[in-house]
């Protein structure tokens, strides 16, 4: 198991169908899996934007390692 991402673990969320999120790319918001604008003092990646299909639960990343953003897929087990 990688010490690095093992400390992580998805956060589980409840998406409203058409509603647009900001999923955190650089880690350094504290609201996590969520953009607080923290990329912007430290210079890091922007959020990615995204818009949800349907309304659904979903566990989002926060390793930021998945290799299917927003949505965990495993990684941070590895
Ligand atoms: S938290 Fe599971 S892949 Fe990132």
């Amino acid at each position: 198991m990688s010490e690095m991402n093992s400390k992580f673990s998805p956060i589980a969320v409840e998406l409203e169908k058409d509603k647009k999120y900001k999923w955190c790319t650089c880690s350094h918001s504290n609201v996590q899996p969520f953009c607080d604008g923290s990329h912007k003092a430290e210079n890091a990646s922007p959020p990615m934007v995204f818009i949800a299909e349907e309304d659904k639960r979903a566990h989002l990343c926060t390793c930021k390692l998945t290799k299917n953003p927003p949505y965990c897929d495993g990684t941070h087990k590895l």
